[in-house]
């Protein structure tokens, strides 16, 4: 299968862990082990549960307590409603190669990261951007989108909040975009590994899996959560896509790490605190935070 090089993966890849100040980072500053320990207040209990650990593949479709900890972010998903991926770039990789054959439409909401676009193309769709301005404030332009649906459409991909540029389509847009998809009875898959991150509230916008049946958020423990390293991400979305997804993921996951997926566990429970942190960080009120102390994409 040819594909086209990632572009910010490659340059990445090349400058982040040897840069002295790193202006990319798109996590929020990761935190250590020990300090998820400490926020979770379990310091006794983690070397006990981990020496106890069997090392098989575990829950081959992601742990329960995970599973429950992450159907937690939504409003109306449950534990069968969640697949566990290695990071979001997984997830969003599955859903790609398990909704897109060749020659289907897809429009990629753009711009974004470049999986929504360049895996549908790699497979043989036929894929049209529909472009962010700033004069709409990077939010989509909803007539544009209507205007380019087909009968056939069978996919819209987008990001909320949106990478690169930070915009966030609220309940309402999600809503409507859900409605425009509904007509072609198209697919939404939402990437929403920033969700946590909104500058106002708890953090949390609105989810597309909660608000359309065939709407599919993907998210994971990178960003809000500070703990990229985990490499844990997940697809939340109707039981009967998973069910689908699971055919493509035991060609390439088998199972997720059952070390990463305790920790994460670990974090998703506690994440009152962590995104206490993460707040004061990316809504600029921490005095802690040094910019370049560590290095994580
Ligand atoms: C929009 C978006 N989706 C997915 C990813 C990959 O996330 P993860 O580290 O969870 O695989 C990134 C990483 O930068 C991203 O910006």
């Amino acid at each position: 299968m040819k594909i086209a090089t990632f572009g910010v993966e490659m340059w990445m890849n090349e400058f982040e862990n040897h840069c002295r100040y790193n202006l990319a980072e798109t996590c929020v500053d990761s935190i250590t082990l020990g300090e998820l320990i400490d926020m979770a207040g379990v310091d006794n209990s983690v070397l006990g549960e981990l020496r106890g650990m069997r090392m098989g593949y575990g829950a081959i479709e992601g742990s329960d307590r995970l599973r429950d900890a992450v159907a937690g972010l939504y409003e109306t998903q449950s534990r069968e409603n969640i697949l566990t991926t290695h990071g979001t770039i997984g997830a969003n990789a599955l859903v790609h190669q398990t909704l897109i054959s060749r020659g289907d439409h897809v429009i990629a909401i753009v711009p974004t990261y470049q999986q929504h676009y360049s895996i549908p193309e790699s497979i043989g769709a036929e894929v049209e951007l529909l472009h962010l301005r700033p004069e709409n404030g990077f939010l989509p332009d909803l007539n544009e989108l209507r205007a380019m649906m087909r009968p056939d459409t069978r996919m819209i991909a987008t990001n909320n909040p949106n990478n690169p540029t930070g915009a966030l389509m609220d309940r309402a847009m999600l809503a409507e975009i859900a409605e425009i998809a509904r007509g072609s009875e198209a697919w939404v898959l939402c990437d929403e590994v920033y969700r946590g991150t909104d500058q106002t509230g708890d953090g949390y916008t609105a989810s597309i899996c909660d608000l359309y049946d065939r709407g599919i958020s993907t998210a994971g423990m990178s960003k809000a959560y500070s703990l990229a390293g985990l490499r844990v991400g997940w697809v939340a979305g109707p039981q009967a896509l998973l069910e689908k997804i699971m055919i493509h993921r035991d060609y390439n996951t088998i199972s997720v790490g059952g070390i990463d997926e305790y920790f994460s566990a670990l974090a998703l429970e506690s994440r009152a605190q962590i995104l206490e942190r993460a707040h004061r960080i990316t809504r600029g009120t921490s005095k802690s935070w040094q910019i370049g102390s560590r290095r994580s994409r």
